[in-house]
């Protein structure tokens, strides 16, 4: 009956800029072939579906999980990759997006990139023939918000019964989750300081779906979020390229650190997430990162598992 399902859904050829670009029931689909992919691989069977394949992987900003699972994705498929960055491009010297997008898309059969810019992601879409997947901009972060669906329903079950906590920055992972959770039926509960509350424009977007029993809520004060939480999600109080702003984030978010004193306030059987990297400390203790209900590293795993997924069914 999987099998069915997936079989009938196709999203080749699209490009993955942003959760929203998928209908409910492609997220569903590219939930269930990612655990496909994923049982199959630990049994051990070899799926080559990518074989003449490639990748070209745009980074402009650090990485390890993302440049790994998808490196290691194309791979373990039989495609291969590249890795490139805009400095080394002639596009750090002038040449236009139109061209370099029209440039690659001769070449390779999809781009990954990691930018700051959201708008320069776009326009690389707007003018590429292949399938373009954002990899990390400072508005989205589709990749992770797949693989944390997954990691979710693995640990919990049917996401349309559980209900998710987010405390702390307003950001690229929060915004990315939101349209995860207004897909699923998964109830999200977030809680940032004031003046650091997610984007008013995902906040209208979701508006407009509560009549489709989209349940998202905030409050200013962390305890009342967590409170009958299943899970507790929080990232990094200073994104890459807010460095300079380390100082003085770290005081304003300090009272929304997740500690085993706010784990409390949610089911006693709650998980921990994280999209890493995590600071111990700042945004998580050591005790609740490193404690039985932490399954950060069950997330990043499953980085390769949706990867794959979303490889497959765009390039494949
Ligand atoms: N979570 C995540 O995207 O990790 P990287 O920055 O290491 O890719
Ligand atoms: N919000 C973080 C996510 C890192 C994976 C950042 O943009 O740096």
């Amino acid at each position: 009956m999987v099998k069915e399902q997936v079989g009938e859904f196709s999203i080749k050829g699209k490009d993955c800029l942003t959760l929203s670009d998928y209908t409910a029931d492609e997220i569903k689909n590219l939930l269930i072939l990612s655990s496909q992919l994923k049982h199959k691989h630990k049994a051990g069977e070899q799926n080559k579906a990518l074989d003449g394949k490639v990748l070209a992987m745009i980074f402009d900003k650090h990485s390890t999980r993302t440049r790994v699972s998808f490196a290691v994705a194309m791979t373990q498929l039989g495609g291969q990759f590249l890795e490139l960055s805009s400095k080394e491009l002639q596009y750090e010297r002038g040449e236009s997006i139109e061209d370099t997008a029209r440039i690659l898309s001769s070449y390779v059969n999809g781009i990954m990139i990691r930018t700051s810019s959201h708008q320069h992601v776009e326009e690389l879409a707007k003018h590429a023939s292949v399938p373009v997947i954002n990899g990390l901009t400072d508005l989205y972060h589709p990749c992770q918000a797949l693989a944390d669906l997954l990691t979710l329903q693995e640990k919990k079950g049917d996401l349309s019964q559980l209900k998710l906590a987010y405390v702390g920055d307003g950001n690229n992972v929060l915004h990315s989750l939101m349209h995860g959770a207004a897909a699923t039926g998964l109830s999200l509960s977030i809680s940032t300081p004031e003046g650091y509350e997610p984007m008013k424009k995902v906040w209208e977007a979701i508006q407009i779906g509560k009549q489709q029993g989209i349940h998202i809520d905030f409050h200013l004060d962390p305890y009342e979020a967590v409170k009958e939480a299943d899970a507790i999600y929080t990232d990094v109080w200073a994104s890459m390229g807010q460095e300079e702003e380390k100082e003085r984030r770290n005081k304003v978010f300090a009272p929304y650190q997740v500690n085993q004193k706010l784990m409390k306030q949610a089911k006693s059987d709650a998980v921990f997430m994280h999209c890493l990297p995590a600071y111990r400390g700042l945004e998580v203790s050591t005790e609740v990162m490193d404690g039985a209900q932490s399954v950060v590293f069950a997330q990043a795993e499953n980085r390769l598992h949706t990867s794959k997924a979303l490889l497959l069914s765009l390039i494949g």
